[in-house]
């Protein structure tokens, strides 16, 4: 009963923030997502009656923190199957963790496909999707290929995440910037309660159906600067409602600012780029494959950068053959 997926992390361009049921995590708002080729996470799940309890090893470390949410899951999974058994869990993640790269997206996608296989479980790509959003809302949309979209859906039967368009339907590429591997402070989770004390959340939530729509439009043209320019500015709007909520939430770090402020200055020296970000302080820069290396130059003379993670629009999270243990 053992079973390894491999699952990617995903950027959203329309954002996933505020939920109205915590328990089942169901969100406020749909949203839209690409996975990402090059920020994955590798999971090998074991059940056997040999286990006298659940152990987890995330990157070689055993991780107090996650414990917790990764058996909550288990639980999930032993109760849809109808077995008692503990299991152990080994989880690589090819990026740093818990730094705004969404590791939850991956890595309980990730654990969802390898934990349901090693069960014995079969189940479609909907009812992955329905269970890994119950671990963490991002990670439904890790299981789909490509392009995807989570409907917000009203009950848990329907709030899941399909594929727009396969990963090879456009050449955009998310040159992912790491300015920092600090972890955030604050996690998500417990950011997105905070969500609703913003005075701005309302307006939010007003006009989400109005962005789903244009982005969709934005995706069938594959019209990059209206889509760019709608990407950016919901980034910002997102991060407006954290540094407004109590307490408020400000994951930006000096030199996030500096990359969004290069941005600006590389749209006007002609690069097509656009930013995005995440709860965290790195930057996802948004841009066509052509300007890849344009980027990449300008990017090199840039000191204070950490590390560039080049990712490509990726697959869905799969069962692969070669296990962690
Ligand atoms: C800012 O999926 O990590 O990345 O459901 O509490 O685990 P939980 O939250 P999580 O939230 C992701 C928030 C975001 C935006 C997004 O990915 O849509």
């Amino acid at each position: 009963m053992k079973a390894t997926a491999i699952a990617p992390s995903n950027i959203a361009f329309i954002k996933y923030w505020g939920k109205t049921d915590e328990t089942l995590r169901l969100p406020a708002n749909g949203s839209i997502s690409m996975n990402l080729s090059n920020l994955t996470t590798t999971t090998t799940v074991a059940f056997s009656p040999e286990y006298p309890q659940d152990s987890l090893l995330i990157d070689n470390r055993n991780d107090a923190n996650e414990e917790k949410r990764v058996i909550a899951h288990l639980d999930r999974i032993r109760e849809k199957k109808g077995i008692s058994y503990k299991a152990k869990v080994v989880s690589m993640n090819n990026f740093p963790a818990s730094t705004g790269l969404s590791s939850s997206a991956s890595g309980f996608a990730a654990l969802t496909v390898a934990a349901a296989q090693a069960a014995g479980l079969k189940l479609s790509e909907k009812e992955l999707s329905i269970l890994a959003r119950r671990a963490s809302g991002s990670a439904c949309r890790s299981i789909p290929s490509g392009f995807v979209e989570w409907k917000k859906g009203d009950t848990s039967e329907t709030s899941y995440a399909t594929s727009l368009y396969p990963s090879d339907y456009w050449d955009i590429v998310d040159i992912v910037v790491v300015v920092s591997s600090e972890k955030k402070e604050i996690s998500t989770t417990k950011g997105q309660t905070s969500s609703t004390s913003s005075p701005f959340f309302p307006i939010r939530l007003s006009h989400m159906e109005e962005k789903i729509k244009k982005i969709k439009i934005y995706l069938a043209t594959k019209d990059f600067r209206a889509f760019g320019e709608l990407i950016e500015s919901e980034a910002l709007e997102m991060h407006a409602v954290m540094m407004t909520s109590t307490p408020p939430l400000l994951y930006w770090l000096p030199n996030t600012v500096r990359m969004m402020k290069l941005v600006y200055t590389w749209r006007t020296e002609g690069i097509p780029v656009y930013f995005t970000l995440n709860t965290g302080q790195n930057v996802h820069l948004i841009c066509q494959k052509k300007d890849i290396s344009l980027l990449t130059k300008k990017l090199e003379e840039v000191q204070e950068i950490k590390q560039v993670i080049i990712n490509t629009p990726a697959q869905e999270a799969r069962i692969i053959d070669t296990h962690l243990f």
